[in-house]
């Protein structure tokens, strides 16, 4: 069979779409998926778009045992004028066979992973929310799926993409939130996984976020594994500072996600001439910078929330509160810009947006 040759069942929806803004994150699902089979000796294979429904695994499967799993997260837009699009979704399939490399995963290939994206919103388009703030998010995975618990690279693999209708990421919209430093748990360390999209990360940084939580805080910002003295993330997005007219953000170090939002804004920076770098923050620098009064603004980027402000930040006993814990000029400027760009409300210059052909009328 042609690898291009999908095998396509279609079931008329009988789930209600919403179009509310109040949407909340990845609770409702559309009416189709597609999957793709990976076995030792025959490649990936078997591509299908089928009805959402539950999968089978054996409980045996190597993915709930060893975690040997990668994911991604894009989203696509209806535009006012009903064209459907995407924003750099080849990054994300780029990223996804990096992390797929780091997991011992076999590679997809990337020009087919987006044809079958493409077919799949296509169907299902009707789904995507057309208010302003709403869109539909993406969840490409990978799972390990032989039966067996020896510690070893499984023969055999699953590659599903899921997709689902969602509003804003948090449920109060884009307002400032609070967050501690973390000083005792860590994310993850050079060598490990960070770099990777893959569950374990996100597993093993519950634990931080439940105790900021109980301490009436919303998500925790993430220093370096080993000395606790740089910054790198903040809960599950990169983080952007603003110290005196200058951007500064994390260099990439091999434990912090390459993000496409986060690349996205530096570039959109870098166009619009403002000072941006990729270094090394020290959590001492930044309170250095908040006691001279050059901590202008600091937010989360990611591609479920955006951009994320951040208010406040409390690093044991010192509490910053940046802008008045109000989100910042720059911080807006960048939202708004983005989503216009994502949303197709503003030109897209820099050549982010893939659109998507329609094939079936509806
Ligand atoms: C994102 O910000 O896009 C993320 O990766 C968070 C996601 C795990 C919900």
């Amino acid at each position: 069979m042609n690898k291009y040759d999908m095998k396509i069942t279609l079931i008329e929806t009988k789930k209600e779409k919403t179009q509310s803004d109040q949407l909340g994150f990845g609770k409702n699902f559309t009416d189709h998926m597609f999957i793709m089979d990976y076995t030792e000796g025959k490649g990936w294979h078997n591509p299908s778009i089928v009805p959402y429904q539950p999968i089978s695994l054996e409980p045996s499967a190597m993915v709930f045992h060893y975690s040997q799993t990668v994911f991604e997260g894009l989203k696509a837009y209806m535009t006012n004028d009903g064209e459907v699009i995407l924003f750099r979704p080849e990054k994300n399939f780029e990223r996804l066979n990096r992390s797929n490399n780091r997991l011992c995963i076999p590679e997809i290939d990337v020009e087919f992973a987006l044809t079958a994206l493409k077919e799949l919103i296509s169907i299902d388009r009707e789904w995507i929310p057309k208010i302003e703030g709403t869109s539909l998010y993406i969840r490409p995975f990978v799972i390990a799926t032989e039966p067996h618990l020896g510690v070893s690279i499984a023969k055999s693999y699953k590659f599903i993409i899921i997709m689902s209708p969602v509003g804003s990421y948090y449920n109060d919209g884009i307002q400032p939130v609070k967050i501690v430093v973390e000083t005792e748990f860590a994310r993850t360390v050079k060598g490990g996984t960070g770099e990777a999209k893959t569950g374990g990360n996100y597993a093993s940084s519950l634990k931080a976020q439940v105790v900021s939580k109980k301490m009436g805080y919303s998500q925790v910002l993430w220093l370096d594994g080993v000395e606790k003295k740089y910054v790198e993330e903040v809960g599950t997005m990169n983080v952007f500072f603003k110290i005196n007219g200058e951007v500064v953000t994390p260099a990439l170090n091999g434990s912090i996600l390459q993000g496409v939002t986060r690349a996205s804004i530096i570039e959109l920076l870098q166009h619009w001439n403002i000072p941006v770098s990729e270094r090394l923050i020290s959590i001492q620098e930044l309170y250095d910078a908040y006691a001279a009064g050059e901590l202008e603004e600091a937010f989360g980027t990611g591609t479920a929330a955006i951009i994320s402000p951040i208010g406040e930040l409390l690093w044991l006993d010192k509490k910053m509160v940046i802008n008045n814990g109000e989100i910042g000029k720059l911080s807006k400027q960048l939202y708004d810009t983005l989503t216009s760009i994502q949303s197709g409300r503003l030109e897209d210059s820099l050549n982010w947006i893939t659109k998507i052909e329609c094939k079936i009328p509806q």
